[in-house]
């Protein structure tokens, strides 16, 4: 054997197997050793509660500039191990640097996306069990409570019996809600299509307002559906952003004339711009009329809907094919984890199903067993389940609706303060926990308040305070304030109104 760099050696003990010795600074880490797991875990964990203690002396929104980490970093993979020391220390000065921090009290923008106690440790216990659990046999565990936490959060979401897994329905947790809009919409185009004929598929027309997430898009691109047909039916501030029945109706009436076929319907509870609530029962009556799959997408307001002042927001869920919401946004679960549930799972199991010889078994060939491989695109799956049911468990469901009802409470609070402010505007009203507002042009003002709002939101988020982020309604650039970290306090929403205020006073000063 060659001495190696660093004083490292390659050892050839028994047969054809390698081990790297440790002679120098290396790690000296085997691939799993259960006292080596135990040591280097605990330093890991240590790490990370102190990065959790540490987090608001961090700026929230990243300020490095883009390539930052090819500067760093060596232009090629280490030839011998270190130590997690070393690697740890890089993190601290190079990686975190470059992080923008979800998990700060600070964080006010998009969606948040929780991390908990409970969905960490979910996570580790699901890492370090580390299965794949595509077909039942796999892991009967996994598929077994995923299909009970599911059925759980079913029933404390009061969705229809038919959404239950007892019957011809059932739900199942993908990565994302693209996905989840992906695998029906999927599952939809080829149930109509078993009635129509293949050769129809350019005729398919899907529905949805045009503030619907830009995942039914790309799953139409996805789906081979052509995106002209995906018609995103425009929405205003009359009816709160919100989809109108009769926008749609006339819609499907129009592409009914013109020999298309309409086939899908996106509907929103919590669009990502303001919250707009698309009204279910009414948007129902037209889906059923036309024989449209009714898919509602509450990725991020689904989980306010626990809480029974919040439940009548899915009122006309009964009447859905689908249903998703992310746990992985205001659930305190971890990402990733997207709910979705459906009707009738023969659909998605049609359209996504394969059966090689090499996954057959016996629970599966007798149908006595969910693969869940056959509900989703990829083969593989990890067990999300158990860090659902770790939140669950450990948070009971009255833990998870006092932690949305603080968020509430706090984001009406900001509101309160915009609408105490006459030099801003609250631009549609608060729903659940995002504040859409702006700063409102001086009187005679050349711009129309897109620049000046733009510029405000540049100059609070470079301070590093705070992270907020826009959108644009009705051609208005609008300012976008989510309540979502689980570290949140009222201090932080505050501070944030402060420095929202005192960069508002200073670009008003200097126009
Ligand atoms: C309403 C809505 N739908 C879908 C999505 C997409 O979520 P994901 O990142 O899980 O695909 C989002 C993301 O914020 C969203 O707000």
């Amino acid at each position: 054997m060659q001495p190696g760099h660093n004083g490292w050696k390659l050892v050839k003990p028994h047969g054809y197997l390698f081990s790297i010795l440790k002679e120098e600074d290396g790690s000296g880490l085997k691939p799993m050793d259960a006292e080596q797991l135990r040591e280097q875990a605990h330093k890991m964990v240590d790490f990370i509660a102190d990065y959790y203690k540490t987090i608001e002396n961090f700026p929230v929104l990243s300020q490095v500039e883009p390539g930052y980490l090819g500067k760093l970093l060596p232009d090629s993979a280490p030839t011998y191990p270190t130590t997690l020391e070393h690697v740890l220390n890089d993190v601290q000065h190079k990686i975190l640097p470059g992080v923008t921090h979800w998990q700060s009290p600070n964080y006010f923008a998009y969606f948040p996306s929780n991390s908990s106690i409970a969905g960490f440790l979910g996570e580790m216990l699901s890492a370090g069990i580390n299965i794949v659990g595509f077909s039942w046999i796999t892991s009967p565990a996994a598929t077994e409570l995923e299909s009970i936490v599911l059925d759980w959060l079913a029933k404390a979401l009061f969705l229809p019996q038919d959404f239950l897994s007892n019957g011809k329905g059932g739900g199942v947790i993908q990565g994302t809600a693209s996905e989840a809009v992906l695998v029906v919409l999927l599952a939809a185009r080829d149930k109509i299509l078993r009635t129509v004929g293949r050769s129809a598929l350019p005729k398919l027309v899907t529905y949805a307002s045009d503030h619907v997430h830009s995942s039914l898009l790309k799953a139409c691109q996805i789906g081979g559906l052509d995106p002209e047909l995906c018609r995103l039916l425009k929405t205003d501030s009359s009816t709160n952003f919100a989809l109108s029945p009769d926008v749609l109706s006339e819609a499907i009436s129009n592409d009914i004339a013109s020999g298309l076929i309409p086939f899908f319907l996106c509907a929103n509870v919590g669009t990502t711009s303001s919250t707009a609530v698309d009204p279910l029962p009414a948007l129902a009556k037209v889906t059923k009329t036309n024989n449209i799959w009714l898919h509602v997408d509450a990725a991020y307001a689904g989980s306010a809907c626990i809480c029974p002042e919040y439940r009548h927001f899915i009122d006309g869920v009964e009447e859905a094919d689908s249903f998703n919401m992310n746990a992985h946004k205001w659930f305190l679960t971890n990402f990733d984890c997207s709910l979705l549930w459906v009707k009738d799972r023969s659909a998605l199991i049609q359209s996504l199903s394969t059966n090689p010889e090499f996954l057959k078994n016996k629970a599966s060939e007798g149908n006595m067993v969910i693969d869940y491989k056959d509900w989703q695109i990829p083969l593989g799956r990890r067990f999300r389940s158990l860090k659902l049911w770790m939140v669950l468990r450990l948070y009971g469901l009255e833990g998870l609706r006092a932690h949305i009802r603080n968020h509430i409470a706090l984001a009406a609070s900001f509101e309160e303060l915009v609408v105490q402010d006459a030099r801003f505007k609250v631009v549609t009203p608060r729903t659940f926990s995002l504040v859409c507002f702006r700063l409102l042009p001086p009187p005679n003002s050349e711009d129309n308040g897109n620049k000046l709002n733009h510029d405000l939101l540049d100059l609070v988020n470079s301070t590093g305070s705070v992270f907020i982020t826009h959108t644009v309604l009705s051609g208005e650039y609008i300012l976008r304030l989510a309540v979502g970290a689980p570290l949140t306090e009222v201090r932080h929403v505050n501070a944030a109104w402060q420095i929202l205020q005192e960069k508002a006073t200073a670009l008003l000063e200097n126009l």
